[in-house]
Order: C-alpha cells, then structure tokens, then sequence
C-alpha cells in the first residue's frame, strides 16, 4: 500500500488548504485541554476549541480520537483531536507524539489531504507516527478498501531552520519506510515467502539501493559446512539460504556485523508446536526482515561505518528428512551441537551465521530474532529482552527506550551454561527445563560469538508480531521493530564509535 506523501509546510493550520487538520489534545486534572501547535485553531474558534472538545466527551486520553467539523471556521472540513495522554510538565514526549501522530493516520483513511500540528511539538516523532499509523498490508484482498491518507502536510516547528527541517524530515521519512518494509516482509504468507524467494526478493531490494549482495543455496552452504542452518531446513522441500549483503559507508569509522533469525515458519518440526495460533509462525523471520531493512536504510542515510549483514532463511517443518531429536549438526567453523528439541531451531541457525560473520573481524554484533516464547513470559507482548555484552547491551536498551519501541536489560546467569552440557556433543541446543529459557538462548548464542567482539541480542518473539488490533501508529501483523532502535544504535556508533 503507497504511503502518504508528506512535505513541511509554513502555513498555518488555521489557513491551510486540506481535508482535515490534526491538533494534540491532552489530558489534564481540568479535563481536556490543548496541545501545542492547536493554537491558531483555536483561534478561528474564538478560543473555545477546548470547551467543544469537552461538550463532546473528549478527554485527551492516549489513542483517543474526536473528529469535529469544521464550521466554516477554517478551510478545512474537519478538525481530528488526537489524544496525547497525560503531559508530564515539559509538555508531551516524542512517543505520545508518535503514537496520536499513528491514532490521526488511521483516522484520516480514505481523506486526500491532511495538515497536522502535532509537528510542531516534534517534528521526527509525527512524520514517523504519521508514517507508520498509515501502514495497511492489502496485498492479499480483493477489495482494498479506502487508501490510507494520501498527502499530509507537517507544520514546521517554530525552533530551527528549514534546512535542519528538511533534514529531520529526510530521515524519519527514511526511518518510517524501513519500518514498512519490514512489517511488509513479515506480513507476506509463507506460501510466497520461503528462504529461496525471501532471498530472492531481500536481494532485488538491496541491489535496488545499491548494495552487494551473495546467497548461498543449500548446494554452496553444504560446501561450506553450514550444518546449523542445513539441519534445520532439512525438512523443507524449500532448502535453506544464506544470504550475505554488504554496504561500505563513506569514511567508515566502525565494522558492524548485523544478523537475522529467518525462520519463513516455524512448525516446530519433529518437535511439533501445539495448532492453536501456529499461524503466527509466519513471522519467525522478522529478525530477518528487520536487518534487511536496516540495511536499505544505512544506504539511504550513509551511515558511516561499514556494515555485513548475514542473514540465515529456512523452513522449521517436519518430514521423512527433517532433522530429529538426538541428532548432532556440525555448526559452521567445527563446534557440534546435540539437538534435543527441533523447536529451538533459531539458535542452531544463528549460530551459523554468528560465526560467519565474527570471521570478518567486526568490532560490533547485533542480533535480532524472535527466538523464545519465554522472551513474552518474562516481558510481556511489547517488550524486546536484550542480552549480550554488558556495555552494548545497555546502550541499546537506552536507544529502545528513547525510541518508544521498548527493550530491557536481561542477565545471563552462568549456572544455566552447565544446563546445556551434552551427553556427547560440545553443546545441547535446550537446557531440559523450562527457568530462564530466554536467558539460555542468550548462553547458547554466546558460544558462537568470537572472543572479544562487543554484542547484543533482541529477543524480539512478543514485539515483533502484533496479533491484537492496531494501537497508536503499530499496525496489527508485523511491526518492524527493532528496526528504529538499531537505527538509532548504529547513529550513536557513527557518531560515538
Ligand atoms: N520461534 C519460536 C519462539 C517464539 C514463540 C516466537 C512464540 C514468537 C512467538 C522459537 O523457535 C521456539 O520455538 N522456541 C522455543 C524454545 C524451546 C524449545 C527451548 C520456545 O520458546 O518454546
Ligand atoms: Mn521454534
Ligand atoms: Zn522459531
């Protein structure tokens, strides 16, 4: 679905040419009062746009949304309040900012043209809101429905220049469609997205933003002794992929290594998941599809620093060649690991691709996968777990939190390493019990991490995929985090190191 057209604009709401405009409302101890930026609205109103608002049951709250009519007050027809929430004194935050930004674009469906305020309070936080609320998957339907907004202009904030403006916009426009792009892979069927087509169309992608790119198919990965990724796609009759795409920034200050669960369904395999939601498995790639966005991102923005993704793709399904309980695989680089259940399969392709890319010597590794569902019972749907290198790991979970994508800190306790000791392998892929099981995917993963290479792991089984209606600007299916958050981490490297 095409996204709206957005472009800043210096006229002022009150005057402005458009179907509807946006305004901020928020919730305070007096009831409904304003937001920044409504001020000119507010205005044409005779000051009484505040006390309509109440009469009509408006309270400000979070994803609250209350259209009004224009009146002849102002060009446009329609006034569309969205709630902030709760302001904390130093008015509303990039998040609150964010989120009424995606409540207004869900609204607004099927209106050609709207204006907003909201960024004039922060200008990244609505463009990105604006953006993303207005993502909609229809690929599959017959009947497409309205379209999504089709243009909204952004009021400039009063600080600053137009040239940074410009900028800003730039990149959280740049931001916002990585996201799409993301959420679009995610929300494509496992009929149509398998590894071969998943690497297919991840390659035209990248080559499209001038990348290079290499897949290895399952001929080339038997050659290189990929036997994590080849165990777990063994009973697919759609083999395995790798695919490997490299982006080298101008004067590129750090190497970073970025990896990608690309699990295109997760059946479990032999060890078979239980029916009820298995659906949702479609979206075991969304580690994947995360880093292949990042990557057209970093193309787009010119990050510099120089960054190789490795992505591994396969199928989880059992069958008469799929890989079983008992069976020891041969991870890329000579470590063996004893499977004992085939549903913890992430892991086993993950390490792969760990070793592959620590070969080129990065100074950082980031990883994303949606690999526990113990991830969910510690954190909750919304919240990602991030593991790794204490330092990195840190620094990421202040970039989650800044982001409003969400991400905590988790240990990784070395009592459980003893838990996956092998009765004949150097590891087994569980731990036999069931405590701490994000936690001992975080110790397995550390085995294929090269000495000394900083790193960090997102968990991302709950926020990659959201199964409930939409919120705020998080569509329902694929999200596409934590694609903002690892573009603000690799920001902060180009700029801190
Ligand atoms: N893809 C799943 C994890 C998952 C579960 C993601 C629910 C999203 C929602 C992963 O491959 C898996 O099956 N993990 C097992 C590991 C267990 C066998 C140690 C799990 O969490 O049950
Ligand atoms: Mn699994
Ligand atoms: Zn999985």
């Amino acid at each position: 679905m095409t996204a709206p057209k957005l472009s800043l604009t210096t006229t002022t709401a009150d005057e402005a040419t458009a179907d509807a405009v946006i305004i901020g409302t928020v919730q305070d101890s007096a009831g409904v009062a304003l937001a920044p930026g409504s001020e000119r609205v507010d205005a044409a109103f005779g000051g009484d746009l505040a006390e309509i608002l109440r009469t009509v049951g408006a309270t400000g709250k979070q994803d609250e949304i209350v259209k009004l009519p224009g009146m002849g007050r102002i060009p446009a027809g329609l006034v569309v309040a969205a709630g902030l929430g709760r302001s904390n004194g130093d008015g509303p935050t990039a998040e609150q900012v964010r989120r009424a930004s995606g409540a207004a674009a869900r609204a607004l469906t099927g209106t050609r043209r709207a204006v907003t305020t909201l960024s004039t309070v922060d200008l990244h936080a609505a463009v990105e809101g604006t953006l993303l609320g207005a993502y909609r998957f229809t690929e599959y339907r017959s009947d497409k429905g309205d379209a999504p907004v089709e243009r909204v202009d952004v009021v400039a904030p009063e600080a600053g220049a137009a040239k940074e403006h410009r900028a800003t916009l730039k990149a959280a426009t740049a931001i916002a469609e990585a996201v799409r792009t993301a959420r679009d892979f995610i929300n494509t069927p496992p009929n149509d997205l398998y590894p071969a087509t998943f690497a297919d169309r991840a390659a035209a992608l990248v080559k499209d933003a001038g990348l290079s790119v290499e897949i290895l198919d399952e001929k080339a990965l038997r050659k290189g002794g990929y036997g994590g990724l080849l165990g777990v796609g063994s009973g697919s009759a759609r083999p395995p992929r790798l695919v490997r795409i490299s982006y080298q920034g101008p004067k590129a200050r750090k190497k970073i290594a970025l990896v990608g669960k690309g699990i295109t369904f997760d059946t479990g395999g032999i060890s078979i998941k239980p029916a009820a939601s298995m659906d949702e498995m479609s979206s075991d790639m969304s580690g994947a599809a995360a880093v292949v966005a990042l990557m057209v991102l970093a193309a787009k923005l010119k990050y510099p620093l120089e960054i190789v993704a490795t992505v591994p793709m396969a199928e989880n399904m059992p069958g008469g060649s799929a890989y079983r309980p008992g069976d020891v695989l041969t991870i890329y680089g000579g470590k063996t690991v004893e499977v004992l259940n085939t549903d913890a399969e992430g892991r086993l392709i993950l390490a792969d691709a760990f070793v592959r890319a620590c070969e080129d010597g990065p100074d950082y590794l980031i990883n994303v996968a949606t690999l526990t569902g113990a991830q969910m019972v510690a954190l909750g749907r919304r919240t990602a777990g991030l593991l790794g290198s204490d330092d990195l790991r840190d620094r990421a979970a202040a970039h989650a939190k800044a982001t409003g994508e969400g991400g905590w800190p988790m240990p990784m306790p070395e009592e459980l390493r003893g838990d996956l000791e092998s009765k004949l392998a150097d590891l087994a892929n569980v731990t036999g019990h069931r405590w701490g099981g994000m936690l001992a995917a975080g110790i397995f993963l550390r085995e294929f991490v090269a000495e000394g290479v900083p790193w960090v792991h997102f968990d991302i089984a709950g926020p990659a995929f959201n199964a409930g209606g939409p919120w705020g600007y998080t569509a329902k299916g694929g999200t596409g985090v934590p694609v903002r958050t690892i573009a603000a981490l690799l920001a902060d490297i180009a700029d801190n190191g």
